[in-house]
């Protein structure tokens, strides 16, 4: 039984996540108020409050279905931000528009998230794989390294594989890689043309076989496969934390999965908010950036729902409305008649996203417990396994060397000293301190950015889930996060909820309702959406 393929696929989650891509376009500035002739009640406008990937998404699935229904729906997108992609943006080490951009918040989808894979080919944007097998990983249990594997040498390698089964023994990987294949057949089921439109996640879930799995730690599941649990407590632990900042024994298993299924596991060249910034601008949508929604209102179950925002006295009135933000962190004041669907308080992982160049080739060696001069692994994960048995939890949930800091032309940059630099990318739970950073990179450290994000759901086990239809004509795409957290999942969800819309209220679908033929259906390539 090879250990191979669950080996490298750990390795390139873990790689994979940490990674950057390049320069990304210049959103330019567009119209904050709204002219006065726009105020008038138009009957197919429809807002979208938010321009992170479910907003910007949502704008490309409602233009794709009035092209395709040949309707005329005049579309409205709402941005506190002044940039689009949300969760997803760049930055530049330096702030210098000529080194490669770095990504700050959501940066890797695999192959089988079909939706914004096919969006990469269709808008031609090249991407970056991560199979870095010369990057050794390392899981830290804030005492010592638990484990380490990788390496570019064919001996490395095969150490490797021969730690994982002596550490683990011989079944571990391959059970967990069964539970993590039957999770994507599950998950390819909603690229099929019959693929199910849902109001109701419980339901979908339910329907999906995924109740059990959303309704239980990742590490019970795992157990119902008969893995060995240090292999859960170290080696997949250290995966949950750095994708999700969040323990085994504390995540539901539909999430830990998602976190094992990192094979091909890419980001766009340039950013991956170029992608959503294609969306928006193919899809004919009016972007208001820097305009925070204040209020959401409808005064009767029949009349249109007005929405105000900082940027403007007047109310504007809609048909329909999709939230594509978190609910709680949008601030805005909802009234309605009648009243919205309770949406459940959600919590949020607050993550703090340290990046920085360095001219130290390796983290400082004896803070890990290992011989001046060792050479520490490029790519640190962590497990909170140490502590389970008294010890002390380690300070940050990954540290990685990215790369080298590269130019346009690749060619490795090097700073006024002629010195080699490297981009490091820390995730935490707490604020990494100037100290703290010249400790670890021993006085070596260049340019540092500091990013506070409310970055994904706290993901216990789960049963219940926010509702996808807040009120007639008001839908919730980030309903989907607590069952799923992922660029492709809020692409999905924002799919389903302009079905939901264009059935609601326009009599017709994303697709033409007649366009969907079943014997599409056996063809592989088929993505719902992008090919009726
Ligand atoms: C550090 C980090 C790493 C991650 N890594 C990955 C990864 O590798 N792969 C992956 O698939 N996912 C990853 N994720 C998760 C992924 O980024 C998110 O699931 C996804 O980006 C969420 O998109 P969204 O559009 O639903 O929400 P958001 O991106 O949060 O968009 C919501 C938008 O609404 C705007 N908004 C809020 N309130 C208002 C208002 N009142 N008026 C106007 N606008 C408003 C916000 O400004 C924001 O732009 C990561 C996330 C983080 C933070
Ligand atoms: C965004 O809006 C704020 C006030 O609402 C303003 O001060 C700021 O200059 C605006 N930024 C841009 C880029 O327009
Ligand atoms: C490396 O880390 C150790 C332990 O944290 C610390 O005492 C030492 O000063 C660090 N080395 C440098 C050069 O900063
Ligand atoms: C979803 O359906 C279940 C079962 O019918 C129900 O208990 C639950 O309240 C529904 N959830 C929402 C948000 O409507």
């Amino acid at each position: 039984m090879t250990l191979k393929p669950i080996h490298r696929l750990l390795l390139a989650a873990a790689i994979a996540i940490l990674q950057h891509g390049p320069l990304s376009s210049a959103t330019s500035q567009e119209p904050l108020g709204l002219p006065p002739e726009m105020q008038c009640v138009s009957p197919n406008r429809v807002a979208i409050v938010g321009a992170g990937v479910a907003g910007s998404s949502a704008a490309l699935w409602i233009g794709k279905a009035a092209d395709r229904n040949g309707l005329d729906v005049e579309v409205d997108v709402y941005e506190r931000n002044e940039y689009v992609g949300g969760r997803s943006t760049t930055v530049q080490p330096y702030d210098d528009p000529a080194l490669e951009p770095t990504e700050l918040g959501g940066s890797v989808f695999v192959p089988p998230n079909k939706l914004i894979w096919r969006a990469t080919e269709e808008y031609g944007f090249e991407k970056f794989p991560f199979e870095n097998t010369e990057d050794v990983m390392g899981v830290w249990d804030g005492t010592q390294f638990a484990v380490t594997v990788g390496g570019s040498h064919l001996y490395s390698g095969l150490l490797s594989k021969l730690k994982i089964i002596w550490r683990y023994g011989f079944n571990a990987p391959r059970r967990t890689q069964s539970a993590v294949d039957g999770m994507i057949d599950t998950i390819l089921k909603l690229y099929h043309a019959d693929a199910p439109r849902f109001r109701n996640i419980s339901l979908l879930a339910s329907e999906l076989g995924w109740s059990n799995v959303a309704g239980q730690t990742s590490l019970d599941y795992l157990r119902t496969f008969s893995v060995d649990d240090l292999w859960s407590l170290e080696f997949v632990e250290a995966l949950t934390r750095l994708n999700y900042g969040q323990d085994i024994d504390r995540m539901h298993a539909l999430e830990g999965l998602v976190t094992l299924a990192a094979n091909g596991a890419s980001t766009v060249k340039g950013g991956n908010c170029q992608i959503f910034e294609r969306f928006i601008r193919g899809s004919g949508a009016t972007l208001y950036l820097n305009t925070t929604v204040t209020s959401i209102t409808r005064e009767s179950g029949s009349g249109p729902w007005l929405i105000r925002t900082d940027a403007s006295e007047e109310a504007v009135p809609y048909r329909a409305v999709i939230l594509a933000a978190p609910f709680h962190q949008t601030g805005i004041e909802f009234a309605s008649e009648p009243p919205l669907a309770p949406v459940l308080e959600q919590p949020y992982i607050h993550l703090h996203v340290t990046l920085l160049t360095t001219t130290s080739p390796s983290a400082n060696a004896t803070y890990f417990n290992l011989p001046p001069g060792h050479k520490v692994p490029e790519m640190v994960l962590t497990t909170r396994n140490g502590a389970r048995q008294g010890g002390p939890e380690p300070e940050f949930n990954s540290l990685s060397y990215l790369r080298p800091v590269r130019n346009r032309d690749l060619s490795p940059w090097k700073n006024q000293r002629g010195q080699t630099e490297w981009v490091v990318k820390i995730f935490s739970k707490q604020p990494i301190s100037d100290e703290w950073l010249e400790m670890m990179f021993e006085g070596k450290v260049g340019w540092v950015l500091r990013k506070e994000w409310d970055a994904y759901p706290v993901l216990p086990p789960i049963s219940e889930f926010p509702p996808v239809v807040l009120a007639d004509g008001l839908y919730y795409a980030n309903s989907f996060e607590p069952l799923i957290s992922t660029l492709e999942t809020e692409m999905i969800s924002a799919r389903n909820a302009v079905d939901l819309l264009m059935a609601d209220h326009f009599g017709a679908g994303v697709c033409k309702p007649t366009s969907n033929v079943v014997t599409e259906d056996r063809d592989d390539d088929f993505v719902y959406g992008w090919d009726c």
